[in-house]
This record gives structure tokens, sequence and C-alpha cells, in this order.
């Protein structure tokens, strides 16, 4: 199957997450595209006004990931904002995945990133499995991340 990465990421850990999933899916025999989601300017927590330079087309793909980092306790207004410009994603299967970095109120943060990025997939008609989060203050632990990267394997297969 096509299988579409679209991330955001601003110091290039969630970028390294999705290659790691991307990675994990091609052994699966997905063909698999990541793209990076660019921005006019800053996309700086809550802001509402991002403008995203040519934002990637989902249509031809039959999985959709979207990742973002935990921006101010949420997902960053760059990956909610390509979602919400977005006009369906039916017959997909879909997950989000996000990368984060405070230990405590940060699990919640990133909770709260996976929920809002599902609640937005599940809005455009998407089939959406359960996502990962993956906390990274200097470096990914590399355990974690590979069980993370084949849970999300797992769950789209099924
Ligand atoms: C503007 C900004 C806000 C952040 N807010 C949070 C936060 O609320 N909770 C958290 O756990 N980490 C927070 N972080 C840390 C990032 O989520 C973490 O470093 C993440 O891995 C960065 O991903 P990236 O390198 O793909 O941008 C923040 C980082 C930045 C730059």
């Amino acid at each position: 199957m096509k299988a579409l990465l679209v991330v955001h990421s601003k110091t290039g850990h969630t970028i390294l997450f999705a290659r790691a999933i991307g990675e994990r899916l091609r052994e699966d025999g997905h063909d698999v595209d990541i793209k990076l989601l660019r921005t006019k300017g800053a996309s700086r927590p809550y802001s509402r006004d991002v403008e995203l330079i040519r934002p990637p087309d989902p249509s031809e793909y039959d999985i959709v990931l979207a990742g973002s980092p935990v921006h101010g306790g949420t997902a960053s207004p760059a990956a909610l904002a390509y979602l919400e410009e977005l006009e369906n994603l039916k017959g997909k299967r879909c997950a989000p995945f996000a990368t984060f970095a405070l230990p405590f109120g940060g699990f919640g943060g990133c909770r709260r990133t996976l929920a809002r990025l599902s609640g937005k997939l599940e809005a455009l008609g998407a089939t959406v499995v359960e996502g990962e989060g993956m906390f990274w203050m200097f470096g990914p632990n590399k355990t974690r991340m590979r069980e993370a990267c084949e849970r999300i394997a797992s769950r789209l297969k099924q």
C-alpha cells in the first residue's frame, strides 16, 4: 500500500521518528513517502495564522500518518493547520504520532496532541488507529522507539 507520513518538526526529532516508522512500514512492503510541513514564518504554540507552503496531497495514499512535536501542551499549529485544510480522508487508514520533551507534564501534552490529531483525522472520515508518542530528551530510547514503530505497523495491518 502507499503510505504518506506528513510531519511537522521544528528541531528534527519528529522527522527522525517519522523515518523510523517509515522504515518499519517499508519492511511490511508499503511504499512510503515522508513529507515535511513547511510554513511561511514560524509556527508558534497556539498561533492561528499559520500558512503552509505547498502542503502534501494525501489523495493517492492508502495510509496517512500525521506527526507533530508537542508545542505548549498540544499539537503544533502547523500540524493542525494541515489537517484543517484537508477535505477528506475517507477510506484511508490513519494514525497520529508525536515527540515531546517534558518528563511529567509532557505525558499529558503528548496524550492531548495524539487526541487532537486523531480527532481531526476522524473528522475527515479516516479509519484512525491508535498513535504513538515518543519522549525525546537527549535522543529517543531506541528500544521504545522500535517498539512504538512495531505497534503502529501492527495496528495498521488490522
Ligand atoms: C515552542 C516549543 C514548545 C514546546 N512545548 C512542549 C510542551 O508543552 N510539552 C513537552 O513535553 N515538550 C514541549 N516542547 C519540546 C518538544 O515537544 C520536543 O523537543 C519535541 O521532540 C520537538 O520535536 P521536533 O524536533 O520535531 O520539533 C516544546 C518545544 C518547543 C520548541
